[in-house]
C-alpha cells in the first residue's frame, strides 16, 4: 500500500459534527408531516405537542417527579443564561471552567453580572480542583464539548449543600448518567446527543431551584425571555407547554420524532451507543503513537465530543487532515473548536453509528500518512 492508497470502506454517514449533530439513523423529513404548521402554539394541538415533548423528556431521562422540565428560548445558551440571571447573586458562587463554553459562563458571571465569583479554571485537557464549599452555588459544564473533558461523576457535589448546582449538560444529556439528586438546574439543547434542532433550550429545575426562584429577586433587570416567575411564584405554564414566546413547531415535531427513536433504545441504550463509539476511537489511539486523547485523565474522557491531539506532528497537520477528510467526503466538521488547541474532534453521541466510526478510523491513518508524506516532500 502506498501513502495515498485510500481505505476500501467509507462511513455511510460522514457527519461527525459536535453540533448540530448527526440525525438519528432512519431520519426522514417525511416523518415530520404531523407538525401543526400554521397553527397557534397555544391551540390545544400545539400545547399537547409541547407537553408531550416535556413529559417524554422527563421519562426518558429519569428526572424525578418533583423536578420541573421546561422548554425555553435560545437553545442551551438561553436556558443556561436564564438560570444564571434568575438565580445567581443570592450566595457566593464558584465558577468552574475548563474549555470555551465554561469560560463563556465565567464571562457572564464576572463581566456581565459583575459577581464577586470564585473562578476556577484548567487548561484544555484537564479539570480544575473540584473541592468546593457547599455554601456556594456552583456553575459547571458536565461535558466540556471543546476539550472532550467531562466530570467523572458528581461525588464532589455535597448531598447536604446549601448552594445550588447549575449544570450545563448540553453535550452530556442522553449520553451520560446524570445524577439528579446532585443537580439543581440542568440545561441542554435538542441539537446535540439526539440530533435534534437548535433554537430551543430545555431547563430542568429541582425543588430547591424553584425555592430560590420564588424567594430571591436579583438586583438586575430581567428581560421577558428570562423570567420564570410572576408575582414571586413560578410560572407553572412554562413547565407544561405554555412557552414564554413562540416556538418552532417544526423543531418540536423533529424532537418528538427523535424521541420515538430514542425511546426504543432507552437511556441505557443511548449511553451504550456513545460509549461504544468513543471506545472504538480510544482503542485506535492506544494502538498508535502519533495520536492521543486531549483529556489527560482517562476517567474524564468524553464519550460524546472526543477530542484528539497529534503527537510530534508539525503545526497545521491536524487542520490539513480535517480538510483532506472533508474533501474526500468521509468526515465533515471534525477540526478542533476554534478556541481549542489544534487537533481533531469527533462526535460520538448516540445518533452516530459505531460502524461509521469504525469506517472512519482507517481514514485517519490515511490522512495522517498523506499529510506526513506531503510535509516530507515539501
Ligand atoms: C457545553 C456547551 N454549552 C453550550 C453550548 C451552546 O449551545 P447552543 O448553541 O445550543 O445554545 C454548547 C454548544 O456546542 C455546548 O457544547
Amino acid at each position: 500500500m502506498t501513502e495515498t492508497t485510500t481505505p476500501a470502506t467509507r462511513p455511510a454517514n460522514p457527519r461527525f459534527s459536535s453540533g448540530p449533530c448527526a440525525k438519528h439513523p432512519g431520519y426522514s423529513l417525511n416523518n415530520l408531516m404531523d407538525a401543526p404548521l400554521g397553527r397557534s402554539h397555544r391551540a390545544a394541538v400545539g400545547k399537547a405537542k409541547l407537553k408531550a415533548a416535556i413529559d417524554r423528556t422527563k421519562a426518558l431521562l429519569g428526572v424525578p417527579d418533583d423536578y420541573r422540565v421546561g422548554i425555553v428560548p435560545a437553545s442551551d445558551t438561553g436556558a443556561y443564561e436564564m438560570a444564571m440571571w434568575t438565580m445567581l447573586g443570592a450566595r457566593p458562587v464558584t465558577m468552574l471552567a475548563w474549555e470555551s463554553f465554561g469560560a463563556g459562563w465565567v464571562t457572564d458571571a464576572v463581566k456581565q453580572l459583575k459577581l464577586d465569583a470564585e473562578v476556577r479554571t484548567a487548561d484544555y485537557g484537564a479539570l480544575p480542583d473540584l473541592t468546593i464549599d457547599p455554601a456556594h452555588d456552583i456553575c459547571f459544564t458536565w461535558n466540556g464539548t471543546t476539550s472532550g473533558v467531562r466530570v467523572p461523576n458528581a461525588d464532589w457535589i455535597a448531598d447536604d449543600r446549601d448552594g445550588l448546582t447549575l449544570c450545563d449538560a448540553t453535550s452530556a444529556a442522553f449520553a451520560m448518567d446524570l445524577p439528579w439528586d446532585k443537580l439543581d438546574v440542568t440545561t441542554f439543547s435538542w441539537q446535540k446527543v439526539l440530533g435534534g434542532e437548535g433554537a430551543h433550550g430545555v431547563i430542568i429545575l429541582s425543588p430547591r431551584a424553584v425555592e430560590r426562584l420564588e424567594s430571591y429577586t436579583p438586583a438586575w433587570p430581567l428581560p421577558k425571555i428570562f423570567r420564570l416567575t410572576k408575582g414571586g411564584k413560578l410560572i407553572e405554564g412554562i413547565f407544561t407547554g405554555a412557552t414564554i414566546n413562540t416556538p418552532s413547531m417544526l423543531c418540536v415535531e423533529d424532537y418528538l420524532v427523535t424521541l420515538d427513536w430514542a425511546e426504543d433504545l432507552g437511556l441505557q441504550g443511548l449511553i451504550d451507543r456513545a460509549t461504544a463509539n468513543a471506545t472504538a476511537i480510544w482503542d485506535f489511539c492506544a494502538a498508535r503513537d502519533w495520536i492521543e486523547n486531549l483529556a489527560e485523565d482517562e476517567a474524564t474522557r468524553s464519550t460524546t465530543s472526543v477530542c484528539l491531539k497529534l503527537v510530534g506532528a508539525p503545526e497545521g497537520t491536524a487542520k490539513a487532515m480535517a480538510k483532506r477528510l472533508e474533501a474526500e467526503g468521509v468526515a465533515l466538521d471534525i477540526g478542533a473548536y476554534r478556541d481549542a488547541p489544534e487537533g481533531l474532534r469527533i462526535w460520538c453521541g448516540s445518533t452516530v453509528e459505531t460502524a461509521d466510526i469504525e469506517a472512519l478510523l482507517p481514514w485517519l491513518d490515511w490522512a495522517y500518512r498523506a499529510e506526513t508524506a506531503a510535509t516530507a516532500a515539501a
